[in-house]
């Protein structure tokens, strides 16, 4: 389970302090799915990067069953069970693609392992796994192998930013059922930040995150009808 306490973010920008996540408090249950959601801006991505330890945290905690893990570094958190997958993947040239799933996994992966992991976000193995992971593979290309290295190895926790971001719409159908099979295994809790209404409507819980502040955060069955609903300010799905 994680849990997060009173967690603060604030950048400096010409001395002058501005915080972008305002003291959020929340948890995941073990095998559940919450689905983050709301106005670009919000500070949805700055709340996954602090949860990763990519950016951190200014006042709070966050603990993951039971483990304090706030003063953990991105390496460390990793290695305590974080999987994180990027809005925008980072590139690395020089690296093959079956290296970086290796990395990812923590093992040297045979072929036919990242082939499997490949074919999972709909990508054409062969084609793939030699490829540099560098500025000649596509948006939506590099995007699914970044969501490929999170299903590379176990995590008690998997955050995926805006994964149907630059997707075409047979590769998002193909995510949605790896995200249902994670989900009914119930061993992996999710954190899904989507704008996305076939995204939203899988999770157990939403939290709409506006002005980095929790808007509102309860049950799919509590929040969805107020995102359907076109007269509430926080509408911000797409559908
Ligand atoms: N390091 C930084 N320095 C200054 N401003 C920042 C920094 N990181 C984030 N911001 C600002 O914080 C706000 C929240 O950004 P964030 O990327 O978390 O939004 P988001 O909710 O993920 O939006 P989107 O839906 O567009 O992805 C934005 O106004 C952004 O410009
Ligand atoms: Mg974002």
């Amino acid at each position: 389970m994680l849990e997060v306490k009173n967690l603060t973010f604030k950048v400096n920008e010409n001395g002058i302090e501005r915080s972008i996540v305002k003291n959020i408090s929340f948890h995941v249950e073990d095998g559940e799915m919450l689905v983050i959601t709301g106005p670009n801006g919000g500070g949805k991505s700055t709340l996954a990067k602090v949860l990763m330890g990519i950016e951190e945290a200014d006042e709070g905690q966050i603990i993951l069953d039971g483990e304090d893990i706030t003063s953990y570094d991105i390496n460390h958190r990793a290695n305590a069970g974080i999987g994180f997958a990027f809005q925008q993947p980072p590139r690395f040239k020089g690296m093959t693609v079956s290296r970086l799933l290796s990395l990812a996994a923590g093992r040297q992966l045979k072929e036919s392992e990242c082939c499997g992991l490949l074919s999972r976000v709909g990508l054409c193995a062969q084609e793939y796994i030699r490829r540099e992971v560098d500025s000649t593979l596509s948006g939506g290309e590099m995007k699914r192998i970044e969501i490929a290295t999170v299903l590379a190895k176990r995590h008690k926790l998997c955050i995926f930013d805006e994964p149907e971001a630059g997707i075409d719409l047979w590769s998002f159908s193909m995510l949605i059922q790896q995200f249902e099979k994670i989900h009914n295994r119930k061993e992996e809790s999710l954190i899904l930040i989507s704008h996305q209404e076939r995204i939203i409507r899988m999770a157990d819980r939403i939290m709409v995150i506006e002005d980095g502040k929790i808007g509102a955060v309860g049950s799919r069955e509590e929040i969805l009808p107020r995102l359907l609903d076109k007269g509430d300010s926080c509408t911000c799905m797409n559908r």
